[in-house]
């Protein structure tokens, strides 16, 4: 079975109560819990995880190679700062997708930079928590075609 790492960076355990005119109100558990009942009307199996620590997330990439098929990334702040994220990714060669609630290219220039960007297969954002389901649908498609 296909099977898919949702990682989740800074700041992210708090949504829900995170600047809501932001991110809304939808919690991580709410996310986490749709993406598993979509993944499984897909037939894919998905595996959640979120910290708030850099390593902890290359740790996470890390242990993704051998045990999961693609990566699905919110990477929060660390996406605008990140190199040794974003050769975490290089390193494991997993499809990954580059994720974010809102538009990051709608708000301050900051955001604009991504260094996940370049090693992504594609980037969603400013769907809010259905980017997550956009994803699935994405690697989905994309894994089946393989
Ligand atoms: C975010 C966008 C980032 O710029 C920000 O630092 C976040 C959340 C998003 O999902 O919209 O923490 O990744």
């Amino acid at each position: 079975m296909t099977s898919v790492m949702i990682l989740n960076g800074p700041n992210l355990n708090l949504l829900g109560t995170r600047q809501p005119e932001v991110y809304g109100k939808t919690t991580l558990a709410d996310i986490e819990a749709s993406c598993a009942a979509h993944a499984k009307a897909l037939g894919i199996s998905v595996t959640c995880a979120q910290s708030n620590d850099e390593g902890t997330l290359i740790d996470h990439i890390h242990a993704a190679r051998g045990s999961h098929d693609a990566i699905i990334l919110n990477a929060g702040a660390y996406t605008h700062t990140s190199i040794a994220l974003m050769d975490a990714i290089s390193s494991v060669e997993l499809p990954t997708i580059e994720l974010h609630l809102s538009n990051i290219h709608a708000r301050e220039t900051y955001r604009h930079k991504s260094f996940i960007a370049p090693v992504a297969i594609g980037q969603i954002c400013g769907f809010g928590p259905h980017g997550y389901i956009l994803a699935l649908d994405a690697l989905a498609a994309r894994l089946s075609a393989k």
